[in-house]
Parts: C-alpha cells; sequence; structure tokens
C-alpha cells in the first residue's frame, strides 16, 4: 500500500505549500513591475481561470487516477508518454537551481532582519544591501547551500509528518502578515500611483512577450507543468473530492500574489524605488515598509521567515518529483536518491546565484546570466511544454470523459463537465500552443 495524506487537509495544505511560494511573494510583483503593470495583472487572471484552473483539476485527477506520482502516471496510460515525466523531472532540477539561490537571499536577509541592518527606508541604502549580497560570492553560495539542505532534510523524512502540522499555523500567518503590510502600502503617502499601476490595464502594452510572461506566471505559481500536482494527488483517496481542491488551491494562490502585489508595488512608488528593478524588487522594497511600520524590526524577521517557510514548502515539491523518479522508477534508494539530487542542483544553482554579481559581464546565451536562463528555461518552455503535454494527455489521450469520470467517482456532480472538456481538449492545447510557438522562436533566436 502506497501512503495516503494523513487526511484530506494535509493534501490541500502539502498542493496550496508547493503553489504559495516565492513564485507569489517575490516573482509575482516584480513580474508585473517589468511586464507593464495592469496588463500584465489582467492577462494573468485571464490565463488562471482559462488554462491554470482546468489543468489544475487535470493534474490532481491524473494523479488520483493512475495512484503514481508523474512518470508513472503517464507512462500507465500510454507508455510513449513517460518522456513527459522525464521532463518533469528536469524542470525540477533547473527550477530548483535557480529558487534556492533566492531561497538564499531570503536566509541572508532574515539573518540581516535579526541583526537589524535593515531598518532604513532610504532606497540607496536597500539598494546597496542587495548589491553587496549579490557581490559576495562566499555568502551567495554558503545561503543558497542552507537553504538546500534544510529542503533536502525535510524531503527526507517523507511526505506527511511535520511541515503538514506547520503549515497550519505558517500559512494563516503569513496571509495575515501580508494584508498587515499591503495595509501598510497602500496608505503610504504617495501609494496612489502604485496602486494604479496595478489595477489599470494599458491594453495597449500586452504584447507576445508580456503574454509569454503571464502565461508562464501562472504555471510557476501554480505549480503545474512539472508533475507536482499529479505527484500530489496520487496520494489522494478515491473518496476525496477532487474539484473543490482544484479550485481552493488556486483561490488561495492568487490571493496570495495580488496581496503580495499589493504590498510591494504601491511601497515602490511611495517609497521612491523603481518598479522595474527585477528580481531585486521585494528585497529592497519590503525592509523600506517595514521600517515605516511601529514594530517593523520584529515585523521583518517574521516576515522573512514565514517567506523561508513557503519557500521551502515549494522546494520541497519540486525535489520530491526528481526524487520519486529515481525512487519509483529506477529503484534506487530514497535516501542515496536525495543526496545525490540535491548535491547536483547545488552545483547547478551556484552559477545562477553568482551571474548577478561576481559574474555579472558574463554573458552566456543572448545576453542572458545563468539565472534569468535557468527562469525563462523553465518558466517559459519547460513548464508550458509540460502545461501543453497535460491537457493533450487528459483530453485526447486519457480522454477527457474518464477523466470526468474519475472526478465524480467521489460522488460529487461535475457541473462544469462539458465546458471543462472543451477547455481542456480545444481552448487550452489552442491557447497554450499558440504562447509556447512563440517561447521556442525567442529561445531559440536568443540561442543563435
Ligand atoms: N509554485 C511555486 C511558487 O510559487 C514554485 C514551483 C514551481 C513549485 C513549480 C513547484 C513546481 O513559489
Amino acid at each position: 500500500m502506497r501512503d495516503k495524506w494523513s487526511s484530506k487537509v494535509g493534501f490541500i495544505l502539502a498542493a496550496a505549500g508547493s503553489a504559495v511560494g516565492l513564485g507569489n511573494i517575490w516573482k509575482f510583483p516584480y513580474s508585473v513591475g517589468t511586464n507593464g503593470g495592469g496588463a500584465f495583472v489582467a492577462l494573468y487572471f485571464i490565463f488562471l481561470i482559462f488554462i491554470g484552473v482546468p489543468l489544475m483539476l487535470a493534474a490532481i485527477t491524473l494523479g488520483r487516477k493512475t495512484q503514481l506520482s508523474v512518470f508513472g502516471a503517464y507512462k500507465s496510460i500510454n507508455k510513449k508518454w513517460s518522456f513527459v515525466g522525464g521532463l518533469g523531472v528536469i524542470c525540477g532540477f533547473f527550477i530548483l537551481a535557480f529558487y534556492s539561490t533566492v531561497g538564499g537571499w531570503v536566509i541572508y536577509y532574515l539573518k540581516n532582519a535579526l541583526l537589524g541592518t535593515l531598518n532604513t527606508t532610504n532606497p540607496d541604502l536597500l539598494g546597496k544591501t542587495f548589491e553587496n549580497l549579490l557581490n559576495s560570492p562566499i555568502e551567495l553560495i554558503s545561503y543558497q547551500f542552507i537553504f538546500l539542505l534544510f529542503t533536502m532534510l525535510i524531503v527526507l523524512k517523507g511526505i506527511s509528518g511535520g511541515i503538514e502540522k506547520a503549515s497550519k499555523i505558517m500559512m494563516p500567518a503569513l496571509f495575515i502578515m501580508l494584508i498587515v503590510i499591503a495595509f501598510k502600502s497602500v496608505t503610504l503617502k504617495g501609494s496612489m500611483e502604485g496602486i494604479k499601476f496595478l489595477l489599470t490595464p494599458d491594453f495597449s502594452k500586452i504584447n507576445m512577450q508580456v503574454a509569454m510572461n503571464a502565461l508562464g506566471q501562472v504555471f510557476f505559481s501554480l505549480s503545474i507543468g512539472m508533475g507536482v500536482m499529479v505527484t500530489y494527488g496520487s496520494y489522494l483517496g478515491k473518496k476525496d473530492n477532487i474539484l473543490n481542491t482544484a479550485i481552493l488551491i488556486p483561490v488561495i494562490d492568487t490571493a496570495i500574489a495580488l496581496i503580495a502585489g499589493f504590498a510591494t508595488i504601491p511601497a515602490v512608488f511611495a517609497l521612491g524605488f523603481k518598479v522595474t528593478e527585477g528580481p531585486g524588487l521585494m528585497f529592497v522594497t519590503l525592509p523600506a515598509v517595514f521600517a515605516s511600520m511601529p514594530m517593523g524590526h520584529i515585523f521583518c524577521i517574521v516576515f522573512f521567515l514565514l517567506v523561508l517557510f513557503a519557500a521551502l514548502t515549494s522546494s520541497i515539491s519540486m525535489l520530491e518529483v526528481c526524487v520519486s523518479y529515481f525512487v519509483d522508477e529506477r529503484n534506487k534508494k530514497r535516501k542515496t536518491s536525495t543526496v545525490i539530487i540535491t548535491l547536483l542542483i547545488f552545483i547547478m544553482g551556484i552559477p545562477a546565484s553568482l551571474s548577478m554579481g561576481v559574474w555579472k559581464n558574463l554573458d552566456l546565451i543572448g545576453g542572458l546570466n545563468f539565472f534569468d536562463l535557468y527562469d525563462k528555461l523553465t518558466t517559459n518552455i519547460l513548464l508550458t511544454t509540460g502545461g501543453f503535454l497535460l491537457c493533450i494527455f487528459v483530453g485526447w489521450v486519457l480522454k477527457a470523459e474518464n477523466a470526468v469520470k474519475e472526478i465524480e467517482i467521489s460522488g460529487n456532480k461535475f457541473r462544469l463537465a462539458p465546458v471543462w472538456s472543451f477547455l481542456i481538449k480545444y481552448v487550452v492545447p489552442a491557447a497554450v500552443f499558440i504562447i509556447l510557438i512563440n517561447s521556442y522562436k525567442e529561445f531559440i533566436l536568443l540561442i543563435i
């Protein structure tokens, strides 16, 4: 017998834990900033509702039907499709390689919050702090290593247990914390400009680039396209209602991303930061918001601690996909696989950590550094390809009718089944395909 979640709540916590992470708190706000604001947010919502949610349901259904982690899930239905699982493993490797860089930054900021050195609203000073970090190879690599070490230790302990319990406190705490920060941020003098930037879509800003990034962000944020949700869904029992879960996770995930947007962007405008700052946006802006709050010092510590926790519940899901492949499909030992894979990811991650500092002038492919390369390769190419193959597989190979049967096994009527089937068979593949073709085109043009 395979393990089952100790409760339905356990699954929801783990899946939501995977979805909610740096993607929401760190990536969403800066992507909004670099992709023109409200137009990106609007596109994000459209893709979320018509592509993200239907695919979330498809992924969980595939997992529960086969009761296998992603590689086996595809293989058990059609041998030829097992490569999709393999794609997920590669994707997990590369995401974790740069995710751990940012995880390391979070640990560094947590340390500085504890030391009280972030207590300023001065954009120049905060910019310097971040810049200094980027230029300290030893620190960067050490913190990245610590982040991966935490991830590895949790994965070594199996799926349920401590993390599930801790999530029950940490997730709501993160939610409340973000609401408080957002409240502070939108009430700062001069924040109106930022609120407008977030909420008023300037549709002339929408182009293929923005569409690629918005769709990639949906996949990244929901953890779909590399098999996490298939694998997690495989631990669900036949009595569990997967319909409400497939809606609940995106709702929680999006709420957190939006609130993080409101916590960051208005403050960027009010306090004189640059909205197009890129990956450093959260790290330079939020300490300034804390510094302008009573007891901000404490807030700062708690915040980075909660972000670290959220990042870990996501990173363990990536590592889990990689490990379960070697354990289930290659009959390798769980312990050894976990340690070796983590080490490999660490080695691959080092260039990502160095690429914005000492290796800044090392233009790799088409002017991208390692960090951007890993990010583009996973978010815009691998996850999107995985999402495309998932809908073709569930819609046409497993067949939408069979998927609907699986969804209804638990005794719940799926009223929107015809709509979902139509989306999964036609709309999602067509829309994702158009964007994907452009992502490939862009990527190939960069390389040559
Ligand atoms: N969804 C996670 C986040 O938002 C990142 C992630 C992507 C996790 C893909 C697993 C798989 O931080």
